[in-house]
């Protein structure tokens, strides 16, 4: 038996299950196409798959926490992020998160990256600044 109020469900008498998730409205920058939407999103689920499953489609690409092409600029609201291993701890300080791996915390409003912006921020000052070579660099031994 499942308890509408709950969510707590009876197998045999004993009870399993949690309670019912807080739910938060989140509003989305969607800067690549120039679009605003708003949902609502549960605390209990990954804020990007909750997106797709109200068949709204922002970037992504590892789906775990890594690569940044879900990265976003946190305008309004809370939300956590503990498994963002991709992103630094000075970048979640200055407001950017995952949505791959962030639940809300509150109401939020978020703007998506220009491409790269969040991968720049990160490893540009490591990567990319010398000239591009043709070539392995083996190849010049
Ligand atoms: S999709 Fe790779 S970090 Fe979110």
């Amino acid at each position: 038996m499942i308890n509408i109020f709950t969510n707590f469900c009876t197998i045999g008498g004993a009870v399993v299950g949690g309670t019912m998730p807080n739910y938060y409205a989140i509003q989305v920058h969607d800067r690549q196409r120039g679009q605003i939407f708003t949902a609502q999103v549960p605390d209990d689920q990954y804020i990007l798959h909750s997106l797709e499953a109200e068949g709204y489609t922002l970037p992504f690409s590892c789906r775990n926490g890594a690569c940044t092409a879900c990265a976003v600029r946190v305008k309004q609201g809370n939300l956590v992020q503990p498994e963002a291993m991709g992103l630094s701890p000075d970048l979640q300080a200055q407001g950017y998160a995952l949505l791959c791996v962030s639940y809300a915390r509150s109401d939020l409003v978020v703007e998506t990256q220009d491409e790269d912006e969040v991968y720049e921020l990160q490893f540009g000052r490591y990567f990319g600044k010398g000239p591009v070579r043709i070539g392995l660099p083996l190849d010049d031994d």
